[in-house]
């Protein structure tokens, strides 16, 4: 069994944390789950069959052989050194934590322990990861087509006093690197963040996010191209019905990389 401790019991952590106690997931048991805020740890746990425990952080990566991370980029840090002081295997959803400036890959590798992340609301990243392991990966642009009621409160339409529910034609608000996204639209982290890391790399990968008014749900396009030629993916997301600031696409690519590590543990 490969046991398993959330930490950040919010939207996502809900996700994953029903998903393995209904013991949708061979192999794979949910030992226990912490929050900052221990009541929601402890509500989630109270719904939930059998009952996990409720721990401290350090306390539940001591216990688990594999830590999920569904807290936020902010939590990365600290859950990683835990994770990394009793040796442990992290599976990190804020990926954009991945793409900041310490290299937790090389931290982890050098540990031996696993450092993994989901793919999240895209397809197209085993493609992107063989085109660039010999270095023949050239070029890659993502672009993420939102409805535009997903861009209400946005800071780009609010400093420039345009209300996005207005646009008739689509609006290209954002073009520049992976990790000046990060920055300027954090709620594209993670699917910039996971192209990034499967093929150039954040300075080197482009994005592109557009408003359009005729767009019905989120929409991520990856084009690449390479010395093994080209490859075009378009991903339309439903939203999750219980977050719907997450695609549905994002949780399952969580739960489906979960199962491929509890079945190589069983090997
Ligand atoms: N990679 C993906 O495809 C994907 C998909 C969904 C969400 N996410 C990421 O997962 C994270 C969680 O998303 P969500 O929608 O569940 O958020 P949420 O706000 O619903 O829940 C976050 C939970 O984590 C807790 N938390 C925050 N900081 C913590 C800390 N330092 N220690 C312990 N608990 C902490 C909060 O109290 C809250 O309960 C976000 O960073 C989000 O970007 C990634």
């Amino acid at each position: 069994m490969l046991n398993i401790g959330i930490v950040g019991c919010g939207a996502i952590g809900r996700q994953l944390a029903a998903a393995l106690a209904g013991k949708k997931i061979n192999a794979a048991c949910l030992i226990g789950l912490c929050d900052r805020d221990q009541d929601k740890a402890t509500a989630l746990a109270s719904g939930l069959k059998p009952r996990p425990k409720v721990y401290s952080l350090d306390a539940l990566a001591q216990a688990c052989d594999l830590l999920i991370e569904t807290a936020s980029m902010a939590a990365v840090p600290e859950v990683a050194k835990t994770v990394l002081k009793y040796k442990k295997d992290l599976l990190v959803l804020s990926v954009g934590a991945l793409i900041d400036t310490t290299d937790w890959f090389a931290r982890f590798a050098k540990a031996g322990c696993g450092l993994y992340h989901p793919s999240g609301a895209v397809a197209g990243l085993d493609g992107l990861r063989a085109a660039a392991v010999l270095g023949g990966l050239k070029q890659v642009t993502l672009t993420t087509r939102k409805p535009v009621f997903g861009f209400v409160g946005a800071s780009y339409f609010l400093k420039r006093k345009i209300d996005p529910l207005g646009l008739t034609r689509p609006k290209v608000i954002f073009s520049g690197s992976a990790r000046q996204a990060v920055k300027a639209f954090p709620q594209n982290i993670n699917v910039a963040a996971a192209v990034s890391l499967a093929g150039l790399g954040p300075d080197k990968t482009r994005v592109q996010i557009i408003a359009d008014p005729a767009a019905k749900r989120n929409a991520h396009t990856i084009s690449a191209r390479g010395t093994f030629g080209t490859l075009t993916t378009t991903t339309e997301n439903f939203p999750s019905e219980d977050n719907p600031k997450t695609s549905v696409l994002a949780g399952l690519s969580a739960l489906a990389l979960i199962a491929e590590l509890a079945r190589e543990r069983k090997l």
